[in-house]
């Protein structure tokens, strides 16, 4: 892994062992089969609310800066009740999809422990790899995403950085998504079939003092994105610290894409709150 690149780039490309690549193109490919499902049937596995979304969400907004998508949160805690409703679905792309997000929430594990050892090694964060495992049932959710058909160039998701700890890019159905590099101009981000993308969130740049920043990052509509709509899987990897970003006072996206690159750390922390 070449951890160093992150303060260079703004992310580390890791490639995926074999296996781990197999067990990431299976839940993409159950991701979308289990979208052709009907609506009732989706719906059967949301639980949780606006706050703490656990399983099928729909969001389908209007309006400038709203998002039109519909995805899927799991975690290690998945309720039992999540899979029993797979199975009352009675179609099988319900209970694949909820195997194969099983399967690859377990070959994931590794990949992020190895990026959590190199972070704290290479800059110091004594306890850091600790800190990210020890979450890992209750702060580490996977999103799988689908963005509904949309016009052609525009911004799907618009910039902002994540609030977690640290993000990975798994998996996406098609090119389109940019970064903002430190020198604050647009850039594909990598992602492909073979590895995996991991960036430093909000947490990661408090957590280390903003040694490490939080990538700005946006998705367009290409052509096909727009004519199909656009699948992803993106890992939200986040650690309990002491602090924990402020969203009673500020809102993420509110903020002007790069505004933590120049930032003095101490200015930063003022987003934080004790937790
Ligand atoms: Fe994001």
């Amino acid at each position: 892994m070449q951890i160093e690149a992150i303060t260079r780039m703004g992310f580390v490309p890791v490639p995926y062992p074999t296996a781990l690549r197999a067990c990431v193109r299976q839940a993409m490919k159950s991701w979308k089969d289990f979208c052709q499902l009907r609506q009732e049937d989706k719906q059967q596995l949301s639980l949780g609310d606006r706050i703490k979304d656990i399983g099928y969400v729909l969001r389908d907004e209007k309006g400038l800066r709203k998002d039109s998508k519909k995805f899927f949160h799991a975690n290690l805690i998945m309720p039992d009740e999540v899979k029993a409703r797979a199975r009352d679905i009675f179609d099988q792309r319900a209970v694949a999809f909820i195997d194969a997000t099983d399967v690859l929430l377990a070959a994931i594990e590794p990949t992020i422990q190895a990026f959590a050892r190199e972070v704290e090694g290479q800059f110091d964060l004594s306890g850091f790899e600790s800190e990210v495992m020890k979450s890992q049932k209750k702060n580490w959710t996977f999103r799988y995403l689908h963005y509904f058909p949309s016009d052609e160039g525009i911004e799907i998701a618009h910039a902002h950085t994540d609030r977690g700890g640290f993000t990975l890019h798994m998996s996406e159905s098609h090119p389109g998504a940019e970064y903002l590099g430190f020198d604050k101009n647009w850039k594909p981000l990598p992602v492909s079939e073979s590895e995996t993308i991991i960036f430093p969130s909000m947490g990661l740049q408090y957590r280390s003092d903003s040694k490490l920043k939080a990538l700005c990052h946006r998705v367009l509509a290409t052509p096909e994105a727009a004519r199909e709509g656009r699948y992803s899987m993106v890992g939200f990897i986040d650690f309990i610290t002491g602090h924990r970003f402020n969203d009673a006072q500020f809102r993420l996206q509110d903020f002007e894409p790069g505004f933590n690159y120049q930032m003095s750390d101490e200015e930063f922390k003022k987003f934080f709150i004790p937790r």
